[in-house]
């Protein structure tokens, strides 16, 4: 290379940090502007003693009789003597008093959920984490492990990943070293009771090289089953693992593969998203395939398809989603996740549509919106709960019902 070339590379390369820094503090003016809450006060969704009622599996009197006798304890009040609304903190304490809990039973598996497709901007992040926090809100133990360098996910709740985090916060010091047995360092809380987040950073991106790296030097099955062998150190402890990963299909995206029991493949209806979710399959068969050879093929216990982002309003749309529905089957979720602009709106406030108490957009878009991801939530809780003997009795009264 001449010095010139040198002198121009060099350039380019001072313009790309210039660029970089550049975004990044307008990026952080915007989410200041946006004025979204920090990962240390975020508050927690909330919900009137109807909706407790529903989700705690029990009458409106039934949680005031208890708050009479003393089981629970007495509703807080308002300035002006109304009933506060409940958190979720108190609505898994109200399970516990009603013996409600919908946890799954020690003998079943717990159910490691990758919700995955090696194309990006599908809507996996976006579906990861509203299921995560759906499940929850149900009063399942959930963790939801985000594998992105990209960290759309741990963005959504309330981190600036490259200043509020460390890569030690992350996957990748697990990936990294061999003597690390547990996963629990990564856990941390959040603001919804009963939800915890394994976060990703930028640094996260090394982890890819370096696996691939090293899985080229020898090793290649204990590397490809080290996620893996994080998930199963932290099972125990939860219902359910949902699992965002990078859209490409890359060391950690097998890793996930590996690690997953279950898939939830978001489509969005489009020729291009449809093209590419055949060739999708076909790299998971053949992935899937190679697994085997490994002894290391997941044992998928449900492969769901989420027609997401759909546009009803194009006749083309509604022409490939009826396709997949026709193609996939009962693998395809009936419900719909369609573009929302409450979803859009959430996203731009860095929060989701679980967390806002009001609607970002209007009253109707935003029941309209709740109707489309609890419709497709619920779905995937059924084939959750399928999973482990214990729920299979209810699930069939409620089948019949
Ligand atoms: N149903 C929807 N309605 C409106 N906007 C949506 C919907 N689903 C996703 N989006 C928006 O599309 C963008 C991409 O979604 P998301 O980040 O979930 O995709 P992804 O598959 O995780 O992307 P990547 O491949 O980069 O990880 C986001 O801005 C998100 O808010
Ligand atoms: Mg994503």
């Amino acid at each position: 290379m001449s010095n010139g070339l040198d002198i121009e590379e060099a350039e380019r390369l001072v313009s790309v940090a210039t660029l970089a820094n550049r975004t990044s503090s307008v990026l952080e003016k915007l989410r200041d502007s946006a004025r979204n809450a920090r990962a240390d006060d975020r508050r927690e969704p909330t919900f009137t003693i109807s909706k407790a009622a529903e989700l705690v599996n029990r009458t409106p009197a039934a949680i005031r009789d208890a708050e009479k006798d003393g089981r629970l304890p007495e509703p807080l009040r308002t300035d002006k003597n109304r009933r506060e609304r409940y958190t979720l903190a108190q609505l898994n304490d109200m399970r516990g008093v009603f013996g409600t809990r919908p946890y799954r039973a020690p003998g079943d598996p717990c159910c490691v959920v990758a919700v995955q497709n090696f194309k990006g901007g599908v809507g996996k992040s976006t579906v990861a984490v509203h299921l995560a926090q759906y499940l929850a809100i149900r009063g399942y133990r959930v963790a939801l492990v985000d594998c992105d360098s990209q960290a759309s996910a741990t963005t959504l709740f309330g981190y600036v990943p490259d200043l509020d985090l460390d890569e030690e916060d992350t996957l990748y010091p697990f990936l990294r070293e061999d003597e690390r047995t547990s996963l629990d360092y990564a856990l941390r809380k959040t603001h919804f009771d009963g939800l915890e987040l394994i976060p990703a950073n930028l640094r996260l991106f090394n982890s890819e090289y370096e696996l691939a790296a090293r899985m080229a030097r020898g090793g290649f099955d204990a590397l490809l089953n080290r996620l893996k062998v994080g998930i199963d150190s932290i099972a125990d402890r939860f219902d359910v693992i949902v699992m965002d990963p990078p859209p490409a299909l890359g060391a950690i995206s097998l890793s996930v593969l590996r690690a997953a029991n279950a898939l939830v493949v978001p489509v969005p209806p489009t020729v291009m998203d449809f093209s590419s979710t055949a060739a999708f399959l076909s790299m998971l068969d053949e992935t899937i395939e190679q697994l085997a050879e490994r002894e290391m093929a997941p044992e998928l216990q449900f492969l769901r398809f989420v027609g997401s982002k759909v546009d009803e309003n194009k006749s083309m749309q509604k022409e490939l989603l009826q396709l997949m529905r026709t193609l996939f089957g009962h693998a395809m979720v009936r419900t719909p996740l369609k573009d929302s602009a409450e979803i859009d709106n959430a996203t731009a406030r860095l929060m989701t549509v679980y967390e806002l108490d009001g609607p970002a957009t209007s009253s109707a878009v935003r029941n309209r919106c709740l109707g489309y991801l609890d419709g497709v939530n619920a779905e995937i809780e059924v084939d959750i709960r399928s999973m482990w003997p214990s729920h299979q009795a209810a699930l069939r009264k409620a089948a019949l019902a």
